[in-house]
């Protein structure tokens, strides 16, 4: 039976988390990013991801715009960038990130046959807010869901708790979807169905738990059992 209830990761499911530095680097004033644009974005994704971790683990949260502006500070210095200018654009961009262009008619098709659908994610709550306004999707979303309101970042449990809280569901009435590996791994250990959305083929993760569904991008998400 199709799902009630479709909650969506944010930054690298809806939104395209490497728009930022490429369309910086096509920038005249941020030329020196040309060459190294997909170093930067890749670390800075992957020093951002692990501070969220480290920062759960070791039980020092901070919230998301932290840990990106440390992740983009890290990424920058390991390409030998310094332009404080070119700094504060990738930042900036950041919050007006491209949503992937099959997201609209995605959540479109999710609501119009009476699904709720929501963001579940690490991002702060303003973050969240003018990415989803800046895509132009807040019209498909009923809830947008932030882990400040656990003060913990995901894959702790009390953040996928969120959505049976603020839907008054139960885990089954749901569908998780997130591009990140350990993110639809997290919510299938957590009990949700899943689907990891697998655009770079990677090779699957190797946690606790599979995710329900593999796909390549978000389009089938309306058509699955
Ligand atoms: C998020 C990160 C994990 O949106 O992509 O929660």
């Amino acid at each position: 039976m199709p799902k009630s209830v479709y909650v969506f990761d944010a930054y690298g499911t809806l939104f395209d988390v490497n728009a930022a530095a490429r369309q910086a680097s096509a920038e005249p004033d941020h030329a020196a990013l040309a060459d190294h644009w997909p170093t930067v974005a890749a670390n800075w994704r992957r020093k951002q991801l692990e501070y969220s971790w480290l920062r759960a683990v070791a039980d020092r949260h901070c919230d998301f715009w932290k840990v990106t502006e440390d992740g983009l500070d890290w990424a920058l210095e390991a390409s030998g960038l310094s332009d404080p200018a070119t700094r504060e654009r990738l930042l900036a961009l950041y919050w007006e990130l491209a949503a992937f262009r099959e997201v609209p008619e995605m959540l479109a098709a999710l609501k119009a046959r009476g699904a709720k659908t929501a963001i579940l994610s690490n991002g702060s709550p303003e973050m969240l807010k003018a990415a989803v306004h800046s895509a132009g999707i807040a019209e498909f979303l009923d809830a947008i869901l932030s882990v400040e309101t656990v003060g913990v970042f995901k894959p702790n449990a009390r953040v996928y708790d969120l959505v049976e809280e603020h839907f008054e569901c139960k885990k089954s009435e749901v569908l998780f979807v997130s591009s990140n590996g350990w993110d639809a791994a997290g919510a299938a250990g957590y009990g949700f169905d899943t689907a990891w959305i697998n655009r770079a083929s990677d090779p699957i993760d190797r946690l606790y738990a599979n995710p329900t569904h593999v796909l390549t991008d978000l389009t089938t998400i309306p058509e699955l059992p």
